[in-house]
């Protein structure tokens, strides 16, 4: 019953009363109130993408987010009035969850969407793994900061992990031990 409810929970997580205050007292909601985070599709790839490569200098292609369909993995949207405004990836093996990507809009950075994506993946990894980790570079000071802010702490450096302008980049490993 448990994972019955769990997967109604991964397709749509939304509090519809949101929704219906949204409605009747528009004033009375704010756009953060109504942001919906749900299961990614292939629908939602184009508007995915376009964001991807606007974020990064070396963007993901098309086909590295279909193979994160294929694997089972945890693929996120945050939409608000029916927009992507940003998305973020998920892996889980052995105790242990793996944050992929996680992307705002450039034009939608600033307003809490990283910061609820990154809720949402603790939570959905809180109880199925012990430990949160994820890659970031050095360079990349604004996610550094949301990731400390959420209490990631840094174990450890991998040479060269990520291609850059100039060759190769560092990638600062960070983790979070997840309680229930
Ligand atoms: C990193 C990213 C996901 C953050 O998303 P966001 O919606 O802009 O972040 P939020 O508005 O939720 O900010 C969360 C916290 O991080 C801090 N933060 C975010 N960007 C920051 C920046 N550039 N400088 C300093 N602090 C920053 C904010 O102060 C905020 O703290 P608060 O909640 O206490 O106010 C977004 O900037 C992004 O998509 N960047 C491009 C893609 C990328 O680099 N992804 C990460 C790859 S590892």
């Amino acid at each position: 019953m448990r994972g019955l409810i769990d997967k109604i929970k991964k397709i749509v997580v939304y509090d519809a009363d949101n929704e219906f205050y949204a409605k009747v007292f528009p004033d009375s909601v704010t756009k953060k109130d109504l942001l919906r985070i749900r299961t990614m599709t292939h629908a939602d790839l184009p508007s995915v993408l376009s964001i991807e490569r606007k974020n990064y200098e070396f963007p993901w292609e098309e086909d590295i987010f279909t193979d994160c369909f294929k694997a089972g993995y945890d693929c996120l949207v945050c939409e608000y009035d029916q927009s992507v405004l940003g998305y973020c990836l998920l892996s889980m093996a052995v105790g242990e969850a793996h944050i992929l990507n996680i992307s705002v809009a450039p034009n939608e950075q600033g307003q809490g969407i990283g910061r609820r994506m990154l809720e949402h993946l603790i939570e959905l990894a809180t109880g199925k793994a012990e430990t949160i980790f994820l890659e970031v570079r050095p360079s990349n000071v604004g996610a550094i900061a949301l990731y400390e802010k959420m209490g990631f702490n840094e174990i450890g450096v991998r040479k060269g992990y990520y291609p850059a302008t100039n060759g190769r980049e560092d990638a600062i490993m960070l983790a979070l031990e997840l309680f229930e």
